[in-house]
């Protein structure tokens, strides 16, 4: 059966303290309602309808998205009102979801037996126990223990704030139900707001029964009003990533310690030291050794290969089987590293291509090259590879050694098995096999001494 998904996600936010909407803060690199709008796409046949309100326009631009139905909610009257602004987007014969833009880790398994519950007769609701339910919704249960409705704890009784079955929210229901209770939803209550969870009881006069669920993590439903409470969610994803990751054969020197903004996949026996950061794409083959304090984007690692400590890898990069990369180095987008070969400290490479065992072992720029195998680049070399318009290449054949202290002016190619003393600024091709040095000439005078000063002091 199609499913209609409504994520409210008008709320300002005001506890975030934040100049951006709310849902668009970041958990693990993604905003909190990219989470939900991913975990709502698993479910077969859904259309996701987003209700807005402050800075929607923001919010829209941000995850811009032809198969999202956005709705707008000028004032924020309450959850009943804003799924009311919904309901002109919602199919006949649905179920109806409803979700929450800064709930971010709801489980794609939770929603799957929530909806699994609705039929022509019955509603789900998510519920959870809680030791300190302070703010919730309370689950109110008659002698049959059966669901009668939801009290918000600003109008709840001295013995109904004692219960500890509280409201996640999270409900999915027929959208038969939905349209005939829905609009009967009023705000006689202590906030003055239209309750969404008012229509349980509304329901249970209609004659629908409620069926309620737990999630299986409790922070499944956990909401993030402030910045602490972000940051405790964020901890427990990077948690659970871990756990996954060690699972799999992959060493953390410190779990707590651990992040990863997008996908990380790592082949066996692969260590990995305190405070690494992995963002977007990143593959790390069979006994990769990543040293601490590395930062890692979008990069394909082969196997053994070694990135020692304080890197920055900002990919699109690839680094063959064997190569040993840092510490500190710099390898930005365009940079293939070949087999075997090693970029050292204070090193920077970008759209480079480094052939197998070839070397830059220390102080570096390298940009718009292409390197043959088994080249050795001095320290302090430089291509210059801009000419403050356009961008030129450089290109060195197998074997060359390029001397410290070298500014290959490009475009230039330095041919294999060619020497390039050092401290030359070379602006001509050097030839297979030819040494080319290219700076003044040293001159030495004897028995030189230091002019001194006129006033004899
Ligand atoms: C709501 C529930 C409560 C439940 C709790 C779980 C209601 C009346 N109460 O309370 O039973 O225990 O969530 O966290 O539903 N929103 C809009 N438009 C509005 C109002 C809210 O989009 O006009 C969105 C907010 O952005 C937020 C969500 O709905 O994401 C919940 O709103 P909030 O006011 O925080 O509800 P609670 O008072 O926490
Ligand atoms: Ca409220």
């Amino acid at each position: 059966m199609a499913v209609d998904i409504i994520i409210l996600a008008a709320g300002q936010g005001t506890r975030m303290g934040s100049a951006l909407p709310k849902v668009l803060h970041l958990l693990a690199g993604r905003p909190l309602l990219g989470h939900v709008l991913t975990t709502a796409r698993t479910l077969p046949d859904a259309k996701l309808i987003v209700v807005t309100g402050a800075g929607g326009e923001t919010v829209r631009k941000r995850l811009a998205n032809a198969h999202i139905h956005w709705v707008e909610q000028t004032e924020q009257l309450g959850t009943g009102h804003a799924v009311l602004q919904a309901l002109p987007a919602v199919s006949t014969d649905s179920v109806v979801l409803i979700l929450y833009g800064d709930v971010p880790l709801i489980a794609a398994a939770t929603l799957k037996a929530l909806v699994a519950q609705v039929n022509a007769k019955t509603m789900a609701l998510l519920t959870v126990e809680l030791s300190d339910p302070t703010g919730y919704g309370r689950i109110v249960r008659d002698a049959g223990n059966a669901v009668v409705g939801i009290v918000e704890q600003k109008d709840a009784t001295l013995e109904q704030l004692a219960i500890t079955e509280v409201n996640t929210g999270v409900l999915a229901l027929g959208s038969d139900c939905l349209r005939r209770c829905l609009p009967a939803i009023g705000n006689d209550n202590n906030q003055r707001e239209y309750y969404l969870t008012d229509i349980i009881a509304l329901a249970r006069q209609q004659g629908y029964s409620v069926e309620t669920l737990q999630p299986m993590a409790a922070e499944e439903v956990q909401g993030v009003n402030t910045r602490a409470q972000l940051a405790a969610l964020e901890r427990f994803y990077q948690h659970r990533l871990a756990a996954q990751l060690m699972d799999a054969g992959v060493s953390l020197a410190d779990p707590d310690r651990f992040d990863c903004r997008g996908q990380l996949s790592a082949g066996r026996d692969v260590q990995i030291d305190v405070n690494c950061v992995f963002e977007g794409q990143v593959t790390l083959g069979d006994n990769v050794r990543i040293g601490p304090n590395a930062v890692i984007r979008d990069a394909d690692i082969g196997n053994g290969v070694v990135i020692k400590a304080h890197c920055v890898i900002e990919g699109p990069v690839r680094i063959e089987d064997g190569a040993e990369v840092g510490p500190f180095a710099r390898l930005r987008q365009g940079t293939h590293l070949g087999e075997g070969a090693k970029v050292g400290n204070f090193v920077e490479t970008k759209q480079a291509h480094v052939g197998p065992g070839s070397k830059i072992n220390h102080l570096s720029y390298v940009g718009d090259a292409e390197l043959g195998a088994g080249v050795n680049i001095g320290a302090g070399t430089i291509t210059c590879n801009y000419d403050g318009v356009n961008k030129h290449k450089t290109v060195i054949g197998d074997g060359a050694f390029i001397g410290s202290n070298t500014s290959l002016v490009a475009p230039v190619v330095v041919g294999g098995g060619a020497t390039v003393g050092a401290g030359s600024t070379i602006t001509h091709d050097v030839s297979e096999g030819s040494l080319a040095v290219a700076r003044g000439k040293q001159r030495t005078v004897d028995n030189w001494s230091r002019p001194r000063r006129k006033d004899g002091e």
